[in-house]
């Protein structure tokens, strides 16, 4: 196990950061998606990657996750990771985000690393083949067993979806589609997603009750979550919370991509003229200290999944120790290796969770 630590650490991960980051991901999704269509393949992961401890599995919402780690949004946007995630430890995945219509995302270079802290700088702009694609390859392939599959819809990254009107058809069809062909687990809002058309434009309370005013509107039988903004104050993101409340959420990821530059450890890896949010490291307080005051105000019965910089175990006990039912993260992975997710369940095995 050492072994493939140090392989990751030493050999791989400094050749794989030579490269442009968004030609590596694509080529990990693609030999993902390879291991994943065979019984072999799978089995090869699991036995490098796979937890095999004492059981960290854990119930929320009805849902059993054999891991109560998940993979965020916007690495597996297209749902093509379905059948090969849980041998990499992972007990849930966050598909997408999804829009009603495909989108290219923004103009490249999309995805920069900050090494020396720990983040992507993010300016991916929900790039995705659209829902239509997404539900049909996902009903074709299905997923593999022992994995949850969550689907994070936002709103297509056009001039259409630049009025509130534009915005909330836009989420309302994928929600529709994807709940009449019963695929997902469960679902995320993702109102919190910079660098597209109009802005963070369901961060207002306002709006956001519009939104889910309209997707009510939907008889969905599973779980609802939103996905929270980091970069705003703690009033405004009550208030948010106030309208999930009101619309029976199910919980909340917390959350998204940070907007604040000085929260880099060395401010020079992002110059001010590279757009983005940040991933990874400059995420880990702040969402930490989000988790933390969002179970003191919405009680025992609110889902937290609480997502941003989980680099290391003890990023991971913090996230739950404040709160939190369920992790996701992203950035650990690639930074760390894939080895993080065993090394989050060991721990807490560990601690008998
Ligand atoms: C390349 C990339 C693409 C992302 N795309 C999405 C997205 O489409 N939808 C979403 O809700 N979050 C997206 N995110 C945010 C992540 O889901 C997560 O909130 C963030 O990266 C913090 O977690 P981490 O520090 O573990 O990476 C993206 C993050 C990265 C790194």
């Amino acid at each position: 196990m050492v072994l493939v630590e140090k392989t990751y650490k030493k050999a791989l991960k400094p050749m794989l950061f030579r490269f442009d980051p968004e030609a590596v991901h694509d080529v990990f999704v693609s030999l993902g998606e390879k291991f994943g269509s065979t019984p072999a393949g799978r089995q090869l992961i699991a036995a490098m990657y796979g937890y095999r401890g004492a059981d960290v599995s854990k119930t929320v919402d009805g849902i059993r996750y054999e891991t109560p780690i998940l993979l965020a949004a916007g690495f597996d946007y297209n749902g093509r990771l379905t059948q090969i995630l849980a041998s990499m430890g992972f007990g849930g995945v966050e598909v997408g985000s999804v829009t009603a219509y495909p989108c290219e995302g923004n103009e490249p270079p999309r995805l920069k690393r900050a090494i020396e802290s720990k983040s992507l700088v993010v300016y991916k702009g929900l790039r995705n083949e659209g829902v239509d694609r997404i539900i049909e390859r996902i009903q074709r392939r299905g997923v593999q067993q022992g994995l949850v599959l969550g689907i994070s819809i936002a709103m297509t990254n056009a001039e259409s979806s630049a009025t509130l009107q534009g915005a909330v058809s836009d989420y309302y069809t994928s929600f529709k589609k994807l709940n009449d062909a019963n695929i997902g687990d469960y679902y995320t809002i993702n109102i919190s997603c910079p660098n597209v058309y109009g802005g963070e434009s369901f961060t207002d309370p306002d709006r956001l009750h519009t939104l889910l005013s309209r997707l009510s509107d939907v008889e969905c039988q599973v779980p609802r979550y939103a996905k929270m903004p980091i970069s705003i104050e703690w009033g405004q993101f009550r208030q948010l919370l106030n309208v999930l409340k009101e619309f029976d959420f199910d919980g909340a990821v917390v959350g998204n991509l940070q907007k604040d530059y000085d929260e880099l450890d060395i401010p020079d890896e992002a110059p001010a003229e590279y757009r983005g949010g940040l991933s990874g490291k400059p995420c880990r307080d702040r969402s930490t200290e989000l988790i933390k005051k969002t179970r003191d105000y919405c009680g025992p019965d609110f889902t937290i999944m609480g997502c941003g910089g989980v680099m290391s175990p003890e990023d991971a006990l913090a996230k739950f120790d404040a709160g939190a039912d369920l992790i996701q993260l992203i950035s650990g992975m690639i930074f760390e290796g894939p080895h993080l997710m065993r090394d989050i369940a060991g721990a807490l095995a560990e601690r008998g969770q």
